[in-house]
This record gives C-alpha cells, structure tokens and sequence, in this order.
C-alpha cells in the first residue's frame, strides 16, 4: 500500500483545522466575558443582547403561555423580530418543592392543579398537552425549562436565566415577602440553594450565557425596623458576593448579573467608588469575584410607573447619574450595563407619543447596551389571583398569536433591534425588515400609576426612587 504524500497530509491537516476554527466559533461561543463595557464572547468578539422576558416565575412556575400555543412558536415569534435572547424568569421556589419533594421534581399537572384549582387547572393541563405534544401530566417544571432551553438552542436565541422571586407569584413591591435577603419570603439559604442548583442544572442548556443573582432587590417594608437594620449598601455586598461564589462554582460559564439597589435602578455606588454604607470601603471588584471579576455585568430597571417621566434629557441624565455613566468612565469602573426591564402599554399611540417610551426605545440603542422588553407574554396562567389574566403591555395579544401592537414591533421595535445589532456588532445578526421611523418626541398621555409606593411616601415619608 502506498504512504500519503506530504500534500495529502497537509491538505487533510488544513481541512481539519478549519472545521475545527468553526467548530470553536459555533454559537454560542460562551463563555462570554467582560473587556471593560463590551460584553465579548470566546472568540473576542462583540456581543449584545436583543431579547425579551419570559417570565416563569408565576405560581405555576414554568413558563407563561403554554396553554395558547406552543414552546416552538414562541421561540419562532422573537426569532423572526431579530431578536437573539430570552430572559428566562423562575422562583426560588420551584427549587425548594424539588427538595422538599425528596429531590424529586413536581410535574406540571400538580403544579397547575395546585395553582388555578383541580377543575382549571386540568382544563389547562389539557390545553398545554395540546399545544404542545411532547408534554405529558408527568413531565415536570424543570422539563418544561428544558424543552424551552432546548428550542432556544435549536433557533440560537441565547439565555439569560433569572431569580426572580423566592415565594413564586407576580412581583415586584416593598411589602410582597421577597423583597430582600431576610424578607418574610426570602430565606438567604434557599436562596443560595437555588442558585447552585440552577447554575448546575442550566449546565446542559448550551443557551445558557448569563444569570442574574437576583431581581430588583428593593426595601423589605414587611418589617419597617428590619428594612431600617439591613437595607444597606454593605449587607448588599455581603449577600451578592455569596450568590456570585454560589453559581461561579456551580458553573462557571455564565455571566454573573448584579442588580443594583432600589428595585435594579440604582448602582452610583460600585460605578463611583462611594463606600459601601455602612462600612467605608468601596467595591473592590477581584475580591468580590475572586479569579472571575470579568463575570460581572449590571443589570438595570427603568419604568414610567411610580415616577411618571415627562422630560427625556432629564430622564437621560437620570439614567447615566444611577449606572450608565459606567460606560464612559475610567477603565477601573467600567462594567458591561444591560437594561433587563423596561416597557410600556402595547397599544398604537404610546410607542409613538409617551415621553417614557419614544425615549427609553431612542437611548438603549445610542448607549450601544443590551436590552429586554417586558414583556412577551399576553397574558398570564394566574396573576395576583385572576386566572387568565390579560397583560396590556404583552408584546403578543391573549391568544398569543398576534403582535398586540403590529405598529411597535413593525415601526419601533425592530428598529430598536436593527440599530442595536448595528451599533455593538457591526450589524451581524441583524433583521431585514423593520424600515422604522424615528418616533416623534412629543408629550403623550398615560400610563397606569400602581399606589403601594404613593401610599408609603404619604404614610412613612419614603421616596420612591425609580
Ligand atoms: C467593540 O465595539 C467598540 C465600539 O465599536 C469598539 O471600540 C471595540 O473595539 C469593540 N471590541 C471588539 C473586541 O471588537
Ligand atoms: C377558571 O377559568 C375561567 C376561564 O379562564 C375563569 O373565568 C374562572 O374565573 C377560573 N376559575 C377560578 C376559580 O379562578
Ligand atoms: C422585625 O425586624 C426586627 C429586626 O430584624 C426583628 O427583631 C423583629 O422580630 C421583626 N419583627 C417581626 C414581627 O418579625
Ligand atoms: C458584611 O460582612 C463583613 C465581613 O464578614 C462584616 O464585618 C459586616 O458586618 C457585614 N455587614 C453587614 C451589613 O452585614
Ligand atoms: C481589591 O482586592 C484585591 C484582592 O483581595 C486586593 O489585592 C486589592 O489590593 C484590593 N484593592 C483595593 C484598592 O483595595
């Protein structure tokens, strides 16, 4: 038999290598990594975020809209926006019925059954099998999770993966529980629990590329003494610094999100270098996250909800006074930033016409960030006790087949994912549609105004920052 020759050798070499380049350079090219304010993955290259929230951390938890239609048409939904992730919501809870349970998951039937009632929620079981054939009475919550992660693999929208709550339900106010660590519902050890156990599970989620520690973190006002003892800048660092240790050692893949204080609004103090309250040191990145400091990202909230916003450059500078000036400043104080939340009602005028919303939608893109929209979901499997309930600012309609307002997403929200895309990675991963038109920057109506917070400010005199 006669040997290869040296050009056979060489050209087979040349052809293995450049598959493995390719291979190497797959999506989604984890473990992503902070270079200062960029976000980059393995490779080094930019990367941003365009995506939306999912929530699963109402009282069913798993994720919303199931009983409309199916895991795959959701996913397809903000695949074909452009969008290219998912910030995937769950509680803390979920975990502890699993330990509770004799490390044994519970399955969908008991959880809805549990949720809406025995005759809803077979009614609803039955339509979740329906939509979604793959499901079983027995297939468990963290099965749904994984087939969402899975499809989310198979259309590569990446996964940011949030703890959202601890006691599982719709969130976020002062007096709900779970507000902060010791909060009525906030035990620090599940918590942490959680944390690994999710960190470790999300190991076969190849999506999988960031997790939160935890959503808005805001005044436990369940306990006015305790909130006045514990809601502090250091008690936010002890606690943090646990949770980042907690899934770093469980995976370390994933970015690691901090959210800042007064409901993930708030991260003047690790961006300015003010000392952490009540102690006088400041926050001092590589002994937080010891060997994985290029971890960290923040992740922050802004709403027209509790403080209706009527001017935008106030708003703006607002906005760089509470975190965004990270991206503009000395090396040793930039952090990638990501706006997790925002939204506003999904009708055709306030896109268009409210301050808040023409604004937030023009600044996410200039400040070259990522962002997710609240929210996806139409409508919820229970909220605050109403089944069925309808969501107004759902991207999608109740029937979660229709865009609610095919106006936005047609003229303003892809846009905002084209300009995005453009913006941090040169236009890779862009749509093809979406000729969006400049909203015009005038002053709108609206905007429905919850009362916890005007309530406290007038009995307690607490400012309600946002
Ligand atoms: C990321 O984008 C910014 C802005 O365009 C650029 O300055 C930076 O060099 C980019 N980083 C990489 C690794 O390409
Ligand atoms: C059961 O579902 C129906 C239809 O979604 C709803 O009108 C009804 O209020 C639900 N029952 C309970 C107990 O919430
Ligand atoms: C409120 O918090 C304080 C301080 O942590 C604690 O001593 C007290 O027992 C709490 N009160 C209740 C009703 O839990
Ligand atoms: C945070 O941890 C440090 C070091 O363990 C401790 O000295 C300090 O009292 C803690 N602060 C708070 C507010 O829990
Ligand atoms: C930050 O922490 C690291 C690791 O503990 C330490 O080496 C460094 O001196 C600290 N930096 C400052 C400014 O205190």
């Amino acid at each position: 038999m006669r040997a290869p020759t040296w050009t056979g050798l060489l050209s087979a070499l040349y052809t293995f290598l450049i598959a493995a380049a390719h291979l190497t350079s797959a999506w989604p090219n984890i473990p992503f990594r902070a270079d200062g304010r960029w976000i980059v993955d393995a490779s080094g290259a930019n990367v941003t975020y365009v995506g939306v929230n999912w929530p699963g951390h109402g009282d069913v938890m798993i994720p919303e809209g199931l009983q409309h239609t199916s895991v795959e048409a959701i996913v397809s939904k903000l695949k074909g926006l452009g969008m290219n992730a998912v910030r995937l919501t769950y509680a803390t809870q979920m975990v502890d019925e699993y330990f509770d349970n004799g490390e044994k998951d519970v399955s969908i039937e008991t959880a809805l059954v549990t949720a809406l009632g025995k005759e809803n929620g077979t009614k609803v079981l039955g339509q979740i099998l329906k939509n979604n054939p793959e499901f079983q009475a027995s297939t468990t919550r963290l099965q749904v999770f994984d087939a969402v992660a899975a499809e989310c693999a198979k259309q590569e929208i990446y996964i940011l993966l949030d703890n959202h709550v601890s006691k599982a339900g719709w969130c976020c106010t002062p007096f709900d529980g779970n507000a902060w660590w010791g909060d009525v519902h906030f035990s620090v050890a599940n918590w942490m629990r959680g944390l690994t156990f999710m960190a470790e599970h999300a190991k076969s989620w190849p999506a999988l590329t960031a997790m939160s520690l935890r959503n808005e973190l805001r005044q436990p006002y369940t306990n006015f003494t305790f909130a006045q003892e514990a809601y502090n800048w250091q008690n936010w660092y002890n606690h943090s610094k646990l949770g980042a240790s907690a899934i770093h050692s469980a995976n370390p893949t994933p970015l690691i999100l901090l959210s800042g204080m007064d409901s993930s609004t708030q991260f003047d103090v690790l961006v300015d270098g003010k000392p952490l309250s009540p102690g006088t040191e400041p926050f001092n990145r590589s002994a937080f996250a010891p060997g994985f400091s290029d971890r960290l990202a923040l992740e922050m909230h802004a709403y027209s909800i509790i403080e209706k916003v009527t001017d935008c450059s106030k708003f703006e500078e607002k906005l760089q006074n509470q975190g965004f000036s990270t991206l503009t400043q000395p090396a040793e104080a930039q952090y990638p930033l990501l706006m997790t939340e925002f939204g506003f009602a999904q009708d055709d005028e306030t896109w268009r016409t409210d301050v808040y919303a023409t604004c937030i939608t023009s600044f996410l893109p200039k400040q070259r960030v990522g962002w997710f929209i609240w929210v996806i979901a139409g409508s919820y499997y229970i909220r605050d006790g109403t089944q069925e309930f309808d969501e107004s600012w759902g991207l999608l309609d109740s029937t979660w087949e229709n865009w609610r307002s095919p106006e936005f997403v047609e003229n303003g929200l892809k846009k905002m994912i084209r300009e995005t895309l453009e913006a941090v990675q040169g236009g890779k991963g862009k749509t093809e549609d979406g000729q969006g038109q400049t909203p015009p920057d005038t002053n709108g109506a609206g905007g429905s105004r919850p009362t916890w917070c005007l309530l406290a400010a007038l009995l307690f005199g607490i400012l309600c920052v946002w």
